[in-house]
């Protein structure tokens, strides 16, 4: 039997969202939200509306309503939510811009208490105390809907590229990225278990499955370090990919990234404005990226005035002198295995060096990216666990895959919260996540 569903939306007053509005000039709409500004000039109160999917005026006319309703709209104040009915016009000297000439409204709720977030400027950490109401401004809406986008643009390039999505655990009985930054915990009887610091070991046991997957989960670093770039818990991509090796890992990453940029560019102009993003940077983000190897990157770095040394890692400041001098991503391959992970395949032709790279996001951004080629050799791995002194008996089944049908493989991961920053413009990853977790701060 099939029950017909009556269509709920009235004719005359349908209840729609401000992104919307251009569709509706002339007609009558119902809005719902929250007051995010207002002003009143004589008989006028200018209500700026929010409603997640944007910003709009609506306009209340004393002479348009009731003398008891007109009283009660001088209770509103920033927050009250409120719905909101009038006729959609487009602003005089704004072609394009549309409002509302409001003829009803009821409200939910006027706020008990003066919103403690006001137009003046507050320090980041009085924001960040108050990040559950700081959600809510105009600025951190334009970076989550740009997170947004981000998301949905990795999902959408990745499904057309033949990878699967794979979900790795979290809880996990080993380090995959280096023992210091481990989050430990007491696992019932088995003893001790950790945090995940990436899901990479578990895709590569599921290539042999699905030939192309990724994860895409919350990952935690201890970080003991307070900088711009790093939280406890962050955002991970992590992809792999069967028979892929590190020059097609790079194309890879080239064209996930460029198809990430552009889609925001198409998508968040609004966001981008309210964010106040030079835009021209973003065009250039196209294949080719460039490329240097790290002995390149270690002799261009002290000409600029680094203190760096030949075998060492890029420091952040390293990163930031070295992306200043590019217009577009810049890969930084073949690091010293040394200052790398374990599972990383040395260079053939100088095994000093690993086939990895970093992608250093330009405008002095820095690293977006980790990825490399993996090593595959049974023999060769057990070595490199010795000499990384990793516990054996639990990487066996990670050695297993070496067994059984390995083949060349690579991937890389990406912080999304890194992305985030640069994309938008921004001095800090604390801003690119919802609710950010640091080395000081773990609420709200
Ligand atoms: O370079 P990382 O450590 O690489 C890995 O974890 C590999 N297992 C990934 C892989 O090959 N599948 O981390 C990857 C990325 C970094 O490039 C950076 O963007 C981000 O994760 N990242 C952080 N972001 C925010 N806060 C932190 N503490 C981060 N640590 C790494
Ligand atoms: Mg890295």
């Amino acid at each position: 039997m099939f029950v017909r569903i009556k269509n709920v939306r009235k004719k005359n007053n349908e209840i729609m969202f401000i992104k919307d509005l251009q569709n509706y000039k002339n007609k009558e709409v119902t809005l719902k939200g929250w007051i995010y500004n207002f002003r009143s000039s004589g008989g006028i109160m200018f209500l700026q509306l929010r409603d997640g999917t944007g910003f709009a005026q609506c306009i209340l006319n004393k002479k348009d309503v009731s003398e008891k309703k007109w009283n009660e709209a001088q209770k509103i104040t920033l927050e009250t939510s409120i719905e909101l009915s009038g006729t959609v016009t487009e602003h005089p000297k704004q072609p394009g811009v549309f409002e509302v000439q409001v003829k009803n409204f009821k409200i939910y709720q006027i706020p008990s208490e003066e919103y403690p977030i006001s137009k003046k400027e507050h320090g980041p950490e009085f924001l960040l105390d108050n990040r559950h109401l700081w959600l809510r401004s105009s600025r951190q809406w334009a970076i989550q809907k740009v997170r947004d986008t981000l998301i949905r643009a990795t999902y959408e390039w990745l499904r057309q590229h033949n990878f699967i999505k794979i979900d790795a655990p979290i809880l996990t009985p080993a380090a995959c990225e280096g023992t210091t930054t481990l989050f430990e915990l007491e696992y019932f009887d088995l003893g001790k278990a950790y945090l995940s610091q990436s899901g990479q070991l578990y895709l590569e046991a599921a290539i042999a499955s699905f030939g192309r997957v990724f994860d895409f989960g919350p990952t935690f670093r201890a970080e003991k370090s307070k900088t711009r770039r790093h939280l406890t818990e962050f955002w991970m991509m992590d992809a792999e990919a069967a028979f892929v090796e590190h020059e097609e890992n790079l194309k890879i990453q080239t064209e996930l990234i460029s198809f990430m940029v552009q889609k925001v560019l198409a998508e968040n102009q609004e966001e981008l404005k309210i964010l106040a993003r030079d835009i021209e940077p973003l065009k250039k983000v196209k294949p080719p990226f460039y490329k240097i190897a790290h002995a390149e990157a270690v002799k261009k770095l002290k000409e600029l005035g680094s203190d760096i040394k030949e075998m060492d890692d890029l420091g952040a400041d390293d990163e930031t002198i070295l992306t200043k001098e590019y217009d577009k991503p810049l890969f930084v391959e073949k690091y010293p295995a040394e200052v790398k992970a374990f599972y990383m395949k040395r260079d053939p032709q100088n095994p000093k060096y690993v086939l990895n790279a970093d992608l250093l996001a330009p405008e002095g951004y820095g690293e977006i990216i980790g990825g490399s080629q993996r090593e595959d050799d049974y023999d060769e791995l057990v070595k490199r666990l010795k000499e990384h002194k990793l516990p054996m008996e639990v990487f066996q089944w990670y050695l297993d895959l070496r067994k059984f049908g390995s083949v060349p493989h690579s991937g890389f991961g990406f912080g999304l919260e890194r992305i985030v920053a640069w994309v938008c413009g921004l001095q800090h990853v604390r801003e690119t996540i919802p609710f950010p977790r640091m080395i000081n701060r773990i609420t709200p």
